[in-house]
């Protein structure tokens, strides 16, 4: 029940549950738990709510994964994600997507994109949450977090009280959409323990002479096969000004550390060797980069010819000694680069680490240290892959609280 209180010249605005944070998370927690009946005000700091799902997948927001399995997920505690994501799965999202009428397809590995805009994702939630009677706040800047019997936020528009707080402000990623440190720095309040941050799903970027190549290459996309740390991804890769992107590159940049290589297999169907190696009896005549070409763009081929058989570029394939050949296959299947660093927090689509997990119950996302504190979505350490899953996430950790909250 909403209650506003006067008493002694000071407004306290009493609500069942406070949620911080108006983003994915935020809103399906306030919706899951505005329709058990509970006061919910959500609080956020931004002119508007929403605004990475309506800038996600494009503008066409990569809604959820037709494939979530735990395996998609990093974090430190692995096992973790696994309930929350079984009791709200992809397809209670996509039975509700469907109950809006909301065009959908699949685009590729299961990923589920809108046919419009993802502005129907968005408005689809606040709809929802404004079915069951959520109060959204936004412009919303809080000062103070305190707790006696009841959570305590102190906002510059007065003070506000709840028997429940919620923590949905997400992690560091893109500032100017909302990213900040103020769940960890909360968590950090009460006694939480915050699994090392980095950027994720980011793009690598060069100082070498990789940088010149990848200038002169930018904008061209390859499908190739990416792999550090142990982790390798079949997808596309971008040459940019800067470096390298496109989904193979920011999947695997969830998996490496400063001063790890990066493999590209730019052939990732075939085997480099033993087709180069009967090319040279089937055709002898043929230019190594005309062979190449019917395989990759012409112009990254030039690029490759330069690094790799300059001296012999215009000698044809019988003349090209075996020893060169299995080199440049070599190279072709394991071109081994050392980015410089990231693209960083200004264009990670997450932030990798956050809110330890092992003192999270992983049944309701509520806090082993503040009983009636959650934590939900981004701010967790749980980092989905590429490909909607960071939103189911978000959506699942935000179903758990909202049940319980
Ligand atoms: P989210 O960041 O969505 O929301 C946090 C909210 O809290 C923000 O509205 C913020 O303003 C607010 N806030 C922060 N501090 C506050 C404070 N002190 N007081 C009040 N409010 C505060 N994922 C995916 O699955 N598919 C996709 O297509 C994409 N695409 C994509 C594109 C881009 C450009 C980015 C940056 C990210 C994606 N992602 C994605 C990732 C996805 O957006 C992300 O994982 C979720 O939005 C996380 O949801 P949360 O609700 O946890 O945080």
């Amino acid at each position: 029940m909403r209650a506003l209180w006067i008493f002694t010249g000071v407004t306290l605005n009493q609500w069942d549950v406070i949620i911080i944070g108006a983003g994915a998370a935020g809103l399906m927690a306030a919706v899951v738990a505005g329709q058990r009946g509970r006061s919910v005000l959500l609080l956020e700091r931004a002119n508007k709510a929403g605004k990475k799902i309506l800038m996600s997948g494009g503008g066409r927001c990569n809604f959820t994964n037709l494939y979530v399995e735990p395996e998609h997920f990093l974090s430190a505690n692995p096992h973790f994600c696994k309930s929350a994501l079984s009791c709200y799965s992809q397809w209670d999202f996509i039975e509700l997507v469907n109950r809006h009428g909301i065009p959908y397809h699949e685009k590729s590995l299961g990923q589920l994109f809108c046919d419009n805009s993802s502005r129907d994702i968005l408005d689809m939630l606040l709809a929802e949450a404004e079915q069951v009677g959520v109060v959204l706040k936004t412009g919303s800047d809080i000062r103070e977090v305190t707790s006696d019997e009841k959570f305590r936020v102190a906002t510059t528009q007065g003070e506000l009280q709840a028997d429940s707080l919620v923590v949905a402000c997400g992690g560091l990623s893109v500032p100017t959409l909302g990213g900040s440190d103020f769940g960890y720095r909360l968590a950090r309040q009460f006694g939480h323990s915050v699994v090392p941050l980095r950027p994720a799903l980011v793009p690598f970027t060069f100082t070498d002479g990789f940088k010149l190549l990848s200038e002169k290459l930018s904008g061209l996309s390859v499908p190739v096969r990416v792999s550090t740390g142990g982790k390798s991804f079949l997808e596309n890769m971008l040459f940019t000004h800067r470096g390298l992107s496109g989904p193979a590159v920011l999947q695997v940049s969830s998996y490496w550390r400063e001063e790890q290589m990066v493999k590209v297999d730019l052939l990732p169907n075939i085997d480099a060797r033993q087709w180069l190696l009967e090319l040279k009896t089937e055709q002898p005549k043929a230019l190594l980069r005309t062979l190449l070409s019917q395989l990759l763009p012409r112009k990254l081929v030039r690029e490759l010819e330069g690094l790799w058989w300059r001296e012999h570029a215009d000698r044809p394939l019988a003349e090209l000694p075996d020893h060169l050949l299995v080199l440049v296959a070599g190279n072709l299947q394991g071109w081994s680069l050392k980015p410089a660093g990231t693209e960083g927090y200004r264009t990670a689509e997450v932030t990798l680490g956050g809110v330890d997990t092992r003192e999270i119950s992983s049944k309701t996302m509520e806090s082993q240290r503040q009983p009636g504190l959650f934590f939900v979505g981004e701010v967790l350490d749980v980092t989905g892959h590429l490909g909607g899953f960071n939103f189911q996430w978000a959506w699942a950790s935000g179903a758990a609280a909202g049940r319980v909250v």
